[in-house]
């Protein structure tokens, strides 16, 4: 037998019991006479003392050990002597004095340290040792965790009617608005399988198969240029729900969200009910359609007030039909040059010309109405009113030792830059709650994006996703305007979630294609048995997809998607475990009929 009891949960209660316990070296002291042990399996630790009056043999045995060799212990639980005891420890108050000890198998000596977390370590050394990064106790949490969060989801919607269907993962490109990963076939040459970015098409057609509630932890495969949220292997939460409207959705959402979080991460407060915002909003106040709302320092569009300003900057900018939109930084009047300096390159990197900066010298008890020349510290002071920067702080609701920060130019450009701005600032100064989890629904997206370097539209979702009814008029005369069913939920400025009412009308659905530029062959190629399906008795349905790793990310403040994932690629998409991607034999690819080409 290699255990009667976990390490991590011996107690007190046990005291006088004979034990067996198998798990790591985790720290090794030798005290003179007596060896300590502090043996860890995936619940904990508990300390062993080896003693040589008690056993000569083992404790000569016990000498040889080191870390992370594998061992099996027998032993009796007995109280720690007093002011030896560790409150901090949940095994603190007791040890394993060891009458027996196996060891199951050595280890060459880590190449980082198991036992000691406090170092920082190479993360490409951790991915190569993920098996030894696993033994940490914080991997190890999140993937607890992970776990717990997955058996929640699917406990919540098989509570619901809900049916888990596995969706095939040798399939035909599905349009999410990556690269595919290709399969080769064997059987036909030159024909390839896609790997599924998202199980999107099947799980429509398990509506129109009737099997109206679904939900599966799919994994999807996207080939695209990978961020700290990002990898081209991730897991989504998929659900579609027949006979159902947006508000459906976004109610069973929101619950799945409070509940788990309620259960498994108490700690972090999150508000109900969710706040929801419409897209246009979202881009308004926070020039983003994710949001970080644990703080406010929202944008507000000085426009109308600087039209007319000595800065030619601003008059020229709106007269262009550009904008000018501004944020306050509490309490950073006082940045110095090069502090500004460091904004404006941190403004440049992401596309802006510039940024100005406004700072407000003076002190509380003073009006912004009796603001004069001197309190007002900026670049450009010589060519903007005091009135101008009295009208700006009231909007802005600035006060005296407050930065005001302003771009000017394009919509788009200013809302990235501001909306960036923000969160830096928000970081730096520390205003997002550590402990908090906004949610929120973006709502009312437009149905299309223009494609400017293509010149066409684009689904701003996804081709399956309806427009909104009173819309429909518009898919003819100004298809830019038309508002869509789709919804995003956001926490913490992360997308968490899409999805989207779909089109259930093949009329509809051919029409979308055509509008985002496929020709009549090209759809019944790639979405031909899509239309086909919606000709049959397709019911209304609608779902949503949020991603189980990102999730994750948030619930554990991970730094990196790759913390909450056990075998994740890098950055550069390669596994240095596996050492993946490999080439592979000759013969593999004359099976498969492929040549590889310098
Ligand atoms: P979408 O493409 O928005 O929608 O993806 C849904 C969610 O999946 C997660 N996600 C990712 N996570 C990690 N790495 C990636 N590369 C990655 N890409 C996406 C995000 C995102 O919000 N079929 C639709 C959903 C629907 O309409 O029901 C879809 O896939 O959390």
């Amino acid at each position: 037998m290699f255990r009667s009891i976990n390490c991590g949960d011996v107690r007190i209660s046990n005291e006088g019991e004979l034990v067996t316990l198998s798990g790591w070296v985790h720290r090794r002291r030798d005290h003179g006479g007596l060896i300590f042990i502090d043996i860890r399996d995936r619940e904990g630790l508990v300390q062993v003392v080896f003693n040589p009056e008690l056993d000569k043999d083992i404790h000569t045995k016990a000498q040889d050990l080191r870390s992370e060799w594998v061992i099996s212990v027998v032993g009796k639980v007995t109280q720690r002597p007093d002011g030896t005891k560790n409150r901090n420890m949940d095994t603190g108050e007791i040890e394993v004095l060891a009458t027996r000890l196996d060891i199951l198998n050595t280890s060459k000596t880590p190449p980082f340290s198991v036992e000691d977390e406090s170092q920082e370590i190479d993360e490409y050394l951790r991915l190569k040792y993920r098996y030894l990064d696993m033994r940490r106790t914080r991997l190890r949490g999140n993937l607890l965790l992970r776990h717990q969060v997955v058996k929640f989801i699917r406990d919540f919607f098989s509570d619901r009617g809900f049916l888990e269907i596995e969706t095939s993962m040798l399939t035909k490109s599905t349009p999410e608005g990556a690269r595919d990963y290709l399969v080769p076939s064997r059987l036909y040459p030159g024909e390839f399988y896609a790997l599924p970015q998202s199980p999107q098409q099947m799980k429509q057609l398990l509506m129109m198969g009737g099997l109206e509630k679904y939900f599966q932890i799919a994994r999807c495969f996207r080939d695209e240029d990978l961020r700290s949220d990002r990898q081209p292997e991730f897991t989504q939460l998929d659900v579609e729900m027949s006979f159902v409207e947006e508000e459906d959705i976004l109610v069973i959402t929101e619950q799945l969200f409070s509940s788990l979080v309620e259960s498994l991460v108490p700690d972090k407060a999150i508000g109900n009910p969710f706040v929801r915002l419409s897209y246009k909003e979202a881009m308004d106040r926070y020039g983003t359609d994710k949001p970080d709302l644990r703080f406010d320092m929202e944008l507000s569009d000085i426009s109308d007030i600087v039209s007319n300003s000595g800065l030619q900057v601003f008059q020229k900018t709106v007269s262009a039909g550009g904008v000018v939109k501004a944020i306050v930084a509490p309490g950073c009047g006082s940045y110095t040059r090069r502090q500004l300096d460091e904004l404006i390159a941190f403004a440049k990197e992401r596309g802006a010309e510039g940024l100005i900066t406004i700072s407000l010298d003076g002190s509380d008890d003073q009006s912004l109405e009796s603001m004069v020349e001197e309190n007002v510290r900026s670049p450009v002071s010589r060519y903007i009113s005091v009135k101008e920067v009295i009208d700006i702080s009231k909007q802005l609701n600035a006060k005296y030792g407050d930065l005001i920060i302003i771009s000017a130019g394009q919509l788009k450009l200013v809302n990235v830059v501001l909306s960036q701005l923000r969160n830096e600032m928000g970081t730096r100064l520390g205003m997002a709650d550590l402990n908090r989890l906004a949610f929120a629904f973006v709502v009312d997206f437009p149905l299309f994006d223009w494609n400017e370097e293509q010149g066409r539209w684009d689904s701003s979702h996804h081709p399956f996703t309806a427009p909104r009814d009173e819309d429909l008029e518009k898919l003819n005369s100004s298809p830019g305007e038309v508002t869509s069913k789709a919804y995003d939920l956001v926490c913490n400025g992360v997308e968490l979630a899409s999805g989207s009412i779909r089109i259930h009308q093949r009329d509809l659905q051919e029409k979308i294609f055509t509008l985002l530029g496929h020709d009549p062959i090209d759809i019944d190629d790639r979405f031909g048995h899509m239309l086909e399906a919606l000709e049959y008795g397709a019911p209304p349905h609608g779902g949503i997809a949020p991603g189980i790793d990102r999730l994750m990310q948030i619930l554990t403040d991970a730094e990196s998607i790759r913390d909450v994932i056990a075998f994740p690629k890098t950055q550069g998409g390669q596994d240095p475990l596996f050492g993946s991607p490999s080439k592979v034999d000759l013969q593999q690819l004359r099976d498969l009929h492929i040549r590889v080409v310098d």
